[in-house]
């Protein structure tokens, strides 16, 4: 038997990069998957690439609303992973407030909110796991609000853990580093990356980016193992060893 047969997982963010290589992962174990997006076209894209029932439902985790449409579309969740949202980047004198405002809307309070309806479905045995990133653990020069988002995404996991425990709910946070096969490959010019992949060089052990598939090796990893709780998992090729 799949080690996720009979398991309903929703997946915010899962209609491409680390959502989607975590959807397909926890499919190809046997999991329902129900990943969650605003854009529609990319979520049907990725219902057919994973196929094995996987279905996709439209939501902007930024709106309370649609999070709780989200959740009420299934009895019940066995896995919980939030991964929607995006990055900001810019000299802290340069990006306004409003910027980091939906920032944290959406990477925030989408992961917050996303808890808050669906813990009561959630049977003992399951699990939470948020997304935060390296500037939890690094600093980051260009990204103050983001490494604000990432630490406070962190510090939420531990609590939850301590707090969902005795209700037999397992919550972690995957930390990713650079990683590609994301929107890195799509939303960065080519000469900004390279530069960036230089830089890596000197910071990153393991001098090169990581992969959405290594990320998706981690969350099943911290969806399978029983005694995992309240970790922050740097998965991050040593960048934060250092
Ligand atoms: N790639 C990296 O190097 C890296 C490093 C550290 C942390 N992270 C974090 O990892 C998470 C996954 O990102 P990724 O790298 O896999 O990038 P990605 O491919 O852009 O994935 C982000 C996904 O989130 C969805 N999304 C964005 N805003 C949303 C919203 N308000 N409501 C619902 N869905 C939303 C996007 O779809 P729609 O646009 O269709 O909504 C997209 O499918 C993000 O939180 C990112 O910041 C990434």
């Amino acid at each position: 038997m799949s080690t996720l047969e009979g398991k309903t997982a929703i997946i915010t963010g899962g209609g491409t990069g680390i959502g989607f290589a975590i959807a397909e992962r926890y499919a190809s174990e046997g999991a329902q998957v129900v990943l969650a997006g605003r854009n529609q076209k990319r979520l049907d894209e990725a219902v057919e690439k994973i196929g094995r029932g996987a279905r996709a439902i439209a939501t902007d985790v930024a709106d309370e609303a649609q999070v709780k449409r989200l959740i009420d579309s299934v009895p019940r969740i066995d896995l919980l992973v939030t991964c929607a949202g995006g990055a900001v980047f810019g000299p802290v004198e340069e990006v306004p407030r409003q910027s980091w405002r939906e920032l944290f809307d959406s990477r925030f309070f989408g992961q917050l909110s996303a808890c808050h309806h669906a813990v009561p479905k959630m049977p003992p045995g399951s699990s939470i796991l948020f997304c935060s990133g390296v500037a939890g653990h690094a600093a980051l020069v260009n990204y103050s609000g983001g490494a604000g988002l990432c630490g406070a995404v962190n510090a939420m996991g531990r609590s939850l853990a301590v707090e969902l425990a005795p209700k037999g709910i397992r919550v972690n946070v995957l930390s990713p580093g650079l990683t590609l096969g994301t929107a890195i490959d799509w939303h960065v010019p080519p000469e900004k990356l390279d530069a960036f992949m230089d830089s890596l060089k000197s910071r990153v052990p393991l001098k090169r980016a990581g992969s959405a598939r290594d990320m998706a090796d981690a969350a099943y990893f911290l969806a399978t193992n029983n005694y995992a709780t309240g970790m922050v998992l740097d998965i991050d090729g040593g960048w934060t060893a250092v």
